[in-house]
């Protein structure tokens, strides 16, 4: 029962194969009359570009495309692609990509409205007014951006990733399309899918969790742990395209409206850093925040090791499930990269001072921090 009073927020979205075509007509719809297209190299490679294109010049929308940006979308790729939208007089932005072009155009339209800098709307509820109409479509299944009050850009000044919370953020409408993930490789693949068990567990463990958001998070669990390995074998199986792109909507539904916890909260200190994929650092981090936070939500981890399909749910068998999962992806346990004292500090300092460590289940310190990270990274002592 919820018995406190909560807020909610999701997006209007659509789900299922073909949804990305609607584009033109939604675009109209809403008002558009030329469109910043916000995506990256490796989507324009893969055609996912060229249909949205010929989908707005169907119904007389012109269009700019703007791909300058780098995996962790950097504060700079976004004051560029503010300046490009106002420059190209665009009223409208669509942006096609996994976490980092739609993040980015998050970004990009706050900024093309408030002005500033990007960095100064760091937090939670620090933008002002909200951007021009935006349209997500996501292409893999993991970060969830397209219905999330979440953007996350890299302060290229401290090499560290900024969180930005906001309903002000949360896209008009996400067209959500299982079909777009057949394009991802097999590394993608492992680490979004990762990223969205991450989600729903943190959602799950959260001091901010809810009856509304639980019913999300198990449910992203449950579907992961059923469909992302067969994903990663087969990205023609249309079972686990839907039933991916499904749990990675659920757990963004749990985390958009409960927060995250202390693997987000490294994660986004590793990641701004050192330059490493998202899922993969959330991957290696997670198994080590889950023993640090057990004991104190015991009941909740066991509802996680029941949903993932564990047997004789306890600490060892839900960690000895999730480490068995990451292991049959292909992601290591470990990073090696002869990372020096004062950069594990910087690392914990950073961490420590993540809006996403405001909801983890059991305070860390310093030192606990300090430890995950030598566990997890090469460490050199001089
Ligand atoms: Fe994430």
């Amino acid at each position: 029962m919820m018995k406190e009073l909560r807020k909610i927020v999701i997006p209007e979205f659509i789900f299922g194969f073909n949804s990305r075509k609607l584009i033109g007509s939604y675009a109209k719809n809403l008002g558009a009359e030329k469109v910043l297209i916000v995506t990256d190299e490796g989507v324009i490679n893969s055609g996912w570009v060229k249909e949205i294109t010929e989908s707005l010049t169907e119904v007389d929308i012109d269009y700019h495309v703007f791909s300058d940006i780098f995996p962790n979308p950097r504060d700079i790729d976004v004051m560029v692609g503010a300046d490009v939208f106002l420059a190209q007089d665009c009223n409208f932005i669509v942006a096609i990509g996994g976490g980092s072009p739609m993040d980015c155009a998050k970004g990009i339209a706050i900024v093309a409205t408030n002005g500033g800098h990007i960095i100064d709307y760091e937090g939670v509820d620090s933008v002002p007014y909200p951007g021009p109409p935006l349209i997500c479509i996501p292409t893999t299944s993991g970060t969830s951006a397209d219905v999330s009050q979440f953007a996350i850009i890299l302060n290229t000044m401290r090499l560290v990733k900024i969180a930005i919370i906001s309903k002000k953020v949360v896209p008009d409408l996400a067209l959500i399309d299982p079909e777009l993930l057949t394009t991802m490789d097999d590394y993608l693949t492992a680490c979004t899918g990762m990223d969205a068990l991450t989600h729903a567990i943190e959602a799950y463990v959260s001091n901010a969790s809810s009856s509304f958001t639980d019913l999300h998070a198990l449910e992203a669990i449950r579907l992961v742990s059923n469909d992302l390995i067969s994903l990663y074998r087969d990205r023609s199986n249309e079972e686990a395209l839907s039933n991916m792109m499904l749990a990675s909507l659920h757990a963004g539904i749990a985390f958009s409206n409960a927060s995250l916890g202390g693997v987000h909260a490294m994660a986004h200190s590793l990641g701004g850093l050192f330059d490493l994929p998202h899922g993969e650092c959330n991957s290696i981090l997670l198994e080590h925040v889950i023993e640090h936070n057990f004991e104190f939500a015991k009941a909740r981890y066991l509802n996680i090791a029941e949903a993932f399909g564990v047997k004789s749910p306890s600490k060892e068998t839900l960690l000895e499930a999730i480490r068995g999962m990451r292991m049959t992806l292909g992601i290591k346990g470990q990073i090696d990269l002869r990372v020096k004292p004062d950069e594990i500090q910087k690392l914990a300092e950073f961490s420590l001072r993540d809006p996403c460590m405001v909801t983890n289940p059991k305070v860390m310190s310093k030192a606990d921090v300090i430890q995950i990270f030598e566990r997890v990274l090469c460490y050199e002592s001089k």
